[in-house]
């Protein structure tokens, strides 16, 4: 048996922030931005916008793609860091707007890197539990509530959006998820960070005043990490499928960076032709930064069945991972 990909969908908000507009925000410049990320424009959620309502529209999207309603999903995996509220999960808002009610549904955290760990983990549940038929797994961000707009190390990276699968179950094994690695090291847990908002340190008035209840991050630290957790996992997951970067149709790597992009795609014996980019438009989307890019592939028909797709991600955690899907 195998677990293949049956549609994809994605969504990002109406309203679009480009670096021109930062530029009246912080001390900042275009330039700066576009050579240091690649980055030219972000969307942004507005204030009654909830995660759940950007998801629905993605996963409205990939269920239509794949001929499935949303009352045949029987399993529902959120991958966010920036949720409805801290409880109930965010998954239950989406359930309850799409009313796909025969789902269980929940959600995971492994920030920029959720979307890998969320299909493998749908992918295991299906594997291993026939009752599990077909699922969507989504990455959703409304991040900007998180950003702090008066940083310019951090505001000018972040972007909202969604980007959401339809699992099924086959007995046919000619394509599908064909393997995964993930990797996490809490060594790292203060390098990008929330410092406040949680059990550890609850908003007060001190947090506020010092602006803890928003991202920060040490960037080059991260950019370095980054760029050899992607490489060895995705050499793993391509030894062992037995593969080489050459059989890759599509590196799909987490759109957080364009020059951490070309770096990995550089170490991988990559070209241009074969990494996807689209960083440019939105940003770091974080969990939903891989499945938005998958959906651009697949909508403008860039992919054939039969090929091979290489995600790869880092973020938060620090979490890393590779996944191989055949399409
Ligand atoms: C954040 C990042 C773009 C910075 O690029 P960089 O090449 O490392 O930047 P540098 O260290 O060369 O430059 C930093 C300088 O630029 C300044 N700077 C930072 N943000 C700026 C901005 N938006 N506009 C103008 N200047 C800025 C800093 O204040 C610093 O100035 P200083 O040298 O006077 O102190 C880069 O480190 C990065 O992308 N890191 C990974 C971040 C990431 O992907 N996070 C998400 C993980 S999921």
């Amino acid at each position: 048996m195998s677990v293949k990909i049956l549609g994809t969908g994605s969504y990002a908000p109406e309203k679009v922030l480009t670096n021109f507009d930062l530029e009246k925000m912080v001390d900042t410049s275009d330039e700066w931005i576009r050579t240091r990320t690649g980055i030219e424009e972000r969307h942004v959620g507005a204030k009654d916008e909830a995660a759940s309502d950007i998801a629905l529209k993605a996963c409205q999207r990939a269920l239509e793609m794949s001929g499935v309603n949303a009352d045949e999903i029987d399993l529902m995996v959120v991958a966010t860091v920036s949720g409805d509220k801290p409880f109930p999960s965010t998954s239950c808002y989406i359930q309850r707007k799409l009313e796909a009610f025969n789902s269980v549904c929940f959600d995971i955290q492994a920030a920029c890197s959720g979307f890998l760990f969320g299909l493998d983990v749908a992918n295991s549940m299906m594997t291993f539990n026939p009752s599990y038929k077909k699922a969507l797994v989504l990455g959703v961000e409304k991040i900007t509530y998180l950003t702090d707009w008066t940083d310019r190390n951090t505001c000018v990276l972040f972007g909202d959006g969604s980007g959401a699968v339809v699992l099924e179950r086959s007995d046919d094994d000619t394509s599908g998820l064909v393997s995964a690695k993930l990797a996490c090291d809490g060594r790292y847990t203060e390098i990008l960070v929330v410092p406040a908002g949680g059990s550890a340190k609850p908003i007060d008035e001190e947090v506020l005043k010092n602006r803890e209840q928003f991202i920060t991050m040490a960037g080059s630290e991260v950019f370095k990490l980054a760029v050899n957790m992607m490489v060895g996992a995705c050499k793993e997951v391509l030894e062992k499928a037995g593969l080489k970067t050459t059989d890759i149709r599509w590196l799909i790597p987490h759109q957080a960076n364009k020059r951490i992009i070309g770096a990995v795609g550089k170490r991988l014996n990559l070209t241009e032709r074969n990494v996807f980019i689209n960083v440019n438009k939105y940003g770091n989307t974080s969990a939903a930064s891989i499945p938005i890019a998958l959906d651009e592939i697949v909508r403008t028909g860039q992919i054939e069945r039969g090929e091979y797709l290489l995600l790869t991600a880092f973020g938060a955690g620090l979490t890393w991972g590779a996944s191989l899907i055949k399409w």
